[in-house]
C-alpha cells in the first residue's frame, strides 16, 4: 500500500542562529520564545543537541548539524545571525557561510565587532548581493535571553526583517522596544563601541566614588553598599550604581567577615572595546578624556611591577584615614555624589559627541536621542539618565554638548563646587581620581573664553613655522622669529 500521505516539508526557520555559547544560545532562546521558528548551528554538535534537548520546550527549534543543512533549513530571505568571538572566528563563519547564502539573504554579526571590520565585511559581501549588518547586543547573557538592548546597524533591506524581531526579543522601557535601526553599514557596531567606552567612564567614576569615601570616611564596604545603594534611589539611579552596591555588600564566600572587594586582585582587565573608542576618538579628533582616563587607569593597575616598585619608593601625603571629620561625614558623602553626578554628565556628553562625529565622518545619519532611548533599558549603561538625555536631544537635536542642555547645564553648575572640592580632597590626600579630574577638567576647557592654546600656537610658530591665526584679523601669520621679528602673514 503505498503511503499516500504527503510527507509533510520541514518546517522552515524564519531566522537562525550560529554560535551556540552562551550569548549565543541565550539570543537563540529568546527568539524561539517570541514564537519564532528558530535554525540553531554550532561549530560542535553538542552544543546544540543540548539546546534543542534542554529547551526544545520553550519554542520551535530547527537545528543544523552541518552549515548546509543549517542554511538549508531557513526561510528566504535566509537571515543568519553569528555570535563568535570578534576578529578571525566571525571571519571563519563568514567565509563558511557566505557561499552557501543568495542574493538578498542576511547575515548577522551580533558580536562585539570593530565597527571598521563590518564596514569592511559589509562591503565585500555587498558584491555578492547578501546584506551583511553588524548589530550591537548590550546587556550580558541576562540580556541576552530576557531582553537585551539592540543596535542593529546595516542596509534598510535587512532592517525590514530584523527590526521587527529585535523589537520582540528587546526589552521596552515605557512601551518602546530598547531596539531601532542606528544606520547603514558600521553603524550600529560603532555606537555599541561608545555604549563600552562609556560604560568604561562610568565604571571608573564610581570606583574613585568609592575610593574616596572609603579612605575620606574610613567607612566598610558593607556601610558603602548603604550609600551606593541610597544613590541609586536618585539621579544617579542606574544599573551600574545597583550592582555596585551589590558587590559591596558581599562577603567573601571563602571566609567569614571578610568583603569580597577587599580579596579581589585590583587589577580591572579589558576586552577591547574601551581602548577601541579612545583610538577611534583620537582619529576623529573627539576629546573623550574620561574614557581614555577609564582606559589608562585599568592599564596602570595592570602594571603590577612597576606599582610594587613605587609603593615603597615614592612619598605621597601622609596617609590619615579617615580624612573627613565625622562631623562632616554626610557633607561629604553628598559631596561625592555630586561630583560624580557631574563627572557621568562630561562622560556622557562626550560618549554623545563621539556618536555624532562618527555619524558625520561615515554620513550614518544617527539620531542621538534614538540611541539615548535605546541605551534606556537592557543594556549595561541603562539608567533613568538616559531620558534625561533623550529629552535633550528631542528638544534639540542639534545640541552642541550635552552639558549645554539647560536641564543638565544647571545640575552640573549646581554641584561644581561640590565637584572642586572633591577632587582637592582627591589631591590633597593622594587618593587618584584622574576620571574626577580629568572630567573638571573638560568642564572648564570647554567653558573658559580663552585657552592656553594661544601660547602654543606662538611656540609651534617659533620652533617650526607652522603659522598661527590672530583673534583680530583674518588669515595666517608667522613671526620671522630669528629675523627682524616682524609679523608676515602667510598664505
Ligand atoms: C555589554 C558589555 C559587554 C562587554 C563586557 C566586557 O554591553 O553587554 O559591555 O559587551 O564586552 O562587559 O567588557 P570589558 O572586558 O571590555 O570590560
Amino acid at each position: 500500500m503505498t503511503d499516500t500521505t504527503q510527507q509533510a516539508a520541514p518546517q522552515k526557520a524564519q531566522i537562525g542562529v550560529t554560535g551556540l555559547a552562551t550569548m549565543g544560545r541565550n539570543l537563540a532562546r529568546n527568539i524561539a520564545r517570541h514564537g519564532y521558528v528558530t535554525a540553531v548551528h554550532n561549530r560542535t554538535d553538542a552544543r546544540t543537541k543540548a539546546l534543542v534537548e534542554e529547551f526544545g520546550h520553550e519554542g520551535t527549534f530547527v537545528p543544523g548539524y552541518s552549515a548546509q543543512e543549517f542554511v538549508d533549513s531557513l526561510e528566504a530571505p535566509r537571515t543568519v545571525i553569528i555570535m563568535v568571538k570578534a576578529g578571525g572566528p566571525t571571519d571563519a563563519v563568514i567565509e563558511e557561510l557566505a557561499p552557501l547564502l543568495s542574493e538578498g539573504d542576511i547575515l548577522v554579526d551580533a558580536g562585539n565587532a570593530h565597527f571598521a571590520d563590518t564596514r569592511r565585511r559589509e562591503a565585500a559581501l555587498r558584491e555578492k548581493g547578501i546584506h551583511f549588518a553588524g548589530v550591537g547586543v548590550s546587556g550580558g547573557e541576562e540580556g541576552a535571553l530576557l531582553g537585551p538592548s539592540i543596535m542593529p546597524g546595516g542596509s534598510e533591506h535587512a532592517y525590514a526583517k530584523l527590526g521587527p524581531i529585535f523589537a520582540d526579543i528587546a526589552v521596552s522601557v515605557d512601551g518602546t522596544p530598547c531596539s531601532t535601526h542606528v544606520g547603514p553599514d558600521g553603524a550600529g557596531h560603532f555606537v555599541k563601541m561608545v555604549h563600552n567606552g562609556i560604560e568604561y567612564a562610568d565604571m571608573q567614576l564610581i570606583a574613585e566614588a568609592y575610593d574616596l569615601l572609603r579612605h575620606g570616611l574610613g567607612r566598610t564596604p558593607a556601610q558603602l553598599a548603604e550609600v551606593f545603594d541610597s544613590w541609586n534611589s536618585g539621579d544617579l539611579e542606574s544599573f551600574l550604581i545597583e550592582i555596585t552596591a551589590q558587590v559591596l555588600a558581599k562577603e567573601d564566600p571563602t571566609q567569614d567577615g571578610v568583603a569580597l572587594v577587599d580579596v579581589i586582585l585590583d587589577q580591572a582587565e579589558q576586552k577591547g572595546t574601551g581602548r577601541w573608542t579612545v583610538q577611534t576618538a583620537l582619529d576623529l579628533g573627539t576629546p573623550v578624556s574620561g574614557i581614555a582616563e577609564a582606559v589608562f587607569a585599568r592599564a596602570l593597575s595592570g602594571h603590577a611591577e612597576q606599582r610594587s616598585a613605587a609603593a615603597g619608593a615614592l612619598p605621597g601625603p601622609a596617609e590619615e584615614a579617615p580624612f573627613v571629620e565625622a562631623a562632616h561625614a554626610d557633607a561629604f558623602v553628598d559631596d561625592v555624589r555630586a561630583a560624580l553626578y557631574a563627572s557621568k554628565v562630561v562622560a556622557y556628553a562626550q560618549g554623545f559627541d563621539m556618536v555624532k562625529a562618527g555619524s558625520v565622518e561615515y554620513g550614518w545619519g544617527v539620531d542621538p536621542g534614538a540611541m539615548a532611548t535605546i541605551w534606556r533599558g537592557g543594556c549595561i549603561i541603562r539608567a533613568k539618565f538616559l531620558d534625561r538625555i533623550r529629552e535633550a536631544y528631542e528638544k534639540q537635536p542639534d545640541l552642541p554638548s550635552l552639558l549645554l542642555d539647560p536641564y543638565f547645564a544647571r545640575a552640573v553648575a549646581d554641584g561644581q563646587e561640590a565637584w572642586r572640592r572633591v577632587v582637592q580632597h582627591s589631591v590633597a590626600h593622594g587618593i587618584p581620581a584622574p576620571g574626577f579630574a580629568s572630567a573638571l577638567a573638560y568642564y572648564d576647557g570647554l567653558r573658559r573664553p580663552r585657552s592656553s592654546a594661544a601660547l602654543i600656537q606662538g611656540l609651534r610658530d617659533l620652533f617650526g613655522a607652522h603659522t598661527y591665526k590672530r583673534v583680530d584679523r583674518e588669515g595666517s601669520f608667522h613671526v620671522a622669529w630669528a629675523g627682524d621679528g616682524a609679523e608676515h602673514p602667510w598664505s
